[in-house]
């Protein structure tokens, strides 16, 4: 994170002592040499793993932030694709990158579209959302899609109790807590709200079917369960 192009720490800190959307303002312009920004190997996972459940031609980007779910849209979408975000300093930057896509500002609970694209997803960015806005944002994307639409997103597998990724999760987490607890605005982003179980219950429950597509190229762990799931709700 503290490379040459990377944020500083004070400039980090100021951000996160923000609100989230004046944070990613903040952080737009060096958003892409951060480790927040979603991988290569998870776009191109996530790129595998949903070709076969196309074709598709309309996809939309949810929190798109710089873009990066906007190159997995363009490669497997043959008509228009979008991102919205509510960011206006990643839009920005994303609007840069991607001159083609349609780039709306808007907060992911109140998304303005008709039940237009086909597909949707989500990259990276659900850990800024708390469970009881899960049903809600679940209910915006569901009437953004058409009939038959679908949402999908990377789901990885949680670290094993007690493993060195267990407890640096649940230590930042902690960290969050306290920071929201003493300080306004709150930044809302924690790593441990979304539990598998409770996110396929909230999905059927805005009305998805869901199946589970394990994204095999990026592993198994040692018990043979894979490292990440695709999860794929369709609208009924
Ligand atoms: C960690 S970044 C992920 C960006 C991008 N999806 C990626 O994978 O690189 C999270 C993004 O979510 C956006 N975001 C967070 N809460 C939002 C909300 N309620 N409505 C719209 N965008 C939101 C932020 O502005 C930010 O751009």
């Amino acid at each position: 994170m503290f490379t040459p192009d990377g944020p500083s720490f004070r400039e980090l800190t100021v951000q996160a002592m923000s609100s989230v959307e004046h944070g990613y303002d903040l952080l737009a312009p060096k958003f892409d040499a951060t480790p927040f920004r979603t991988s290569t190997r998870l776009l191109t996972a996530t790129t595998q793993a949903l070709r076969p459940l196309g074709p598709f031609t309309t996809g939309l980007d949810v929190c798109c932030g710089t873009g990066a779910g906007l190159e997995v849209l363009e490669s497997l979408c043959t008509e228009r694709v979008a991102g919205v975000d509510f960011s206006t300093g990643m839009l920005s930057a994303a609007r840069e990158a991607h001159p083609e896509a349609t780039l709306i500002r808007a907060d992911a609970l109140s998304l303005p579209f008709a039940p237009s694209f086909d597909l949707a997803i989500s990259l990276g960015a659900f850990g800024h959302f708390l469970p009881e806005d899960r049903p809600r944002i679940f209910t915006q994307i569901h009437a953004s899609l058409r009939p038959g639409g679908l949402l999908a997103f990377p789901q990885p597998a949680p670290p094993r109790v007690g493993s060195r990724a267990y407890w640096t999760l649940w230590a930042f987490d902690a960290v969050m807590r306290v920071r929201n607890a003493l300080w306004r605005p709150s930044f809302v982003m924690y790593y441990r709200t979304w539990p598998l179980a409770d996110v396929l219950h909230d999905l059927q429950d805005a009305g998805f079917e869901v199946t589970l597509h394990p994204m095999e190229s990026l592993g198994r762990r040692e018990d043979g369960s894979p490292a990440c799931r695709l999860v794929a709700a369709r609208r009924t």
